[in-house]
């Protein structure tokens, strides 16, 4: 089942230093039993799905991941039409089975295909982008391409890493990441405030939700290595599993952060009233 290639982080993609692993199926390996690929609890998906997608008939998710996202949402919305891209591919089949097993198949499109090149000329009343950011560049090059395919009255859901605290040098390391790679809360959101953007609902992940996310994340490749001692690739998994948790313990654990905004496009003058 595993390939040739790097392994990865999973939520933000960096690259870990085990070669040998396939990536995509290493992160679909580590997100058995947390298939949405970021840290937001069950609750927290369904309440901004609803917020997101009640009453809209079209959804399109930049890096959807398996596509777990998109058939939540079409089980919450009868008339919802769904579009996923994502560079990997990995669990597509699974979630399309689902799907038409549940009777939504047809309403539901996942593209293999990397988002800075995919192109269509629909648009989309919501979209969707939940820890995909790092694939356009960050996060304002992610409004830039979610504009692109929103209806002028649409609204995108936006998920992406923020800083709790600012990181130490051992955490940045141990990331692979740079201090400008994220901000704070508040420079975050006035970011998206001064690309036109205003929030109207926002979740920051809580450490519980983090730790929920990374022990199933560390937990399932663990599982998955001691289940198969004689399988050729069972210690690269489980090399895999101890470095991210080492990166998590030993490093970005209440540093680093995740914000999601459900956002819509405004052209209101927001300064301040005297
Ligand atoms: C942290 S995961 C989040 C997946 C999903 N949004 C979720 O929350 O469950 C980031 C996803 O972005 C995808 N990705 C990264 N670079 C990409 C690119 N250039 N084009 C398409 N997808 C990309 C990865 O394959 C991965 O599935």
């Amino acid at each position: 089942m595993i390939g040739e290639s790097l392994g990865t982080s999973g939520w933000r993609g960096r690259p870990y230093r085990v070669v040998g692993v396939n990536r995509s199926e290493i992160s679909d390996l580590a997100h058995t039993r947390h298939p949405i690929a970021s840290p937001l609890s069950n609750e927290t998906v369904d309440r901004l799905l609803a917020l997101a997608v009640t009453g809209q008939r079209s959804v399109l998710d930049l890096g959807c991941g398996d596509g777990t996202w998109l058939l939540r949402a079409l089980r919450r919305e009868p008339t919802l039409t769904a579009v996923g891209v994502d560079v990997s591919g990995a669990g597509f089949d699974r979630v399309l089975e689902q799907a038409n097993r549940e009777g939504l198949g047809e309403r539901l499109q996942l593209v293999h295909a990397d988002v800075r090149e995919w192109r269509t000329t629909e648009k989309f009343d919501v979209v969707l982008s939940i820890g995909a950011a790092y694939a356009f560049g960050g996060l304002l090059p992610t409004l830039a391409a979610a504009d692109e395919h929103l209806h002028p009255d649409g609204q995108l859901l936006l998920g992406d890493c923020i800083w709790e605290q600012a990181p130490s040098e051992q955490t940045l390391a141990l990331l692979g990441a740079a201090t400008d790679d994220y901000c704070d809360l508040s420079t975050t959101v006035q970011a998206v405030d001064s690309a036109g953007w205003v929030p109207v609902e926002g979740h920051v992940s809580t450490l519980q939700e983090w730790d929920s996310y990374e022990w199933s994340w560390t937990g399932s490749l663990a599982r998955w290595a001691l289940d198969h001692p004689d399988h050729p690739d069972s210690q690269q998994v489980m090399t895999a599993s101890v470095e991210h948790r080492r990166a998590w313990l030993g490093g970005y654990r209440g540093t680093l952060g995740f914000l999601t905004m459900l956002l819509r496009r405004s052209t209101l003058n927001a300064a301040p009233l005297r």
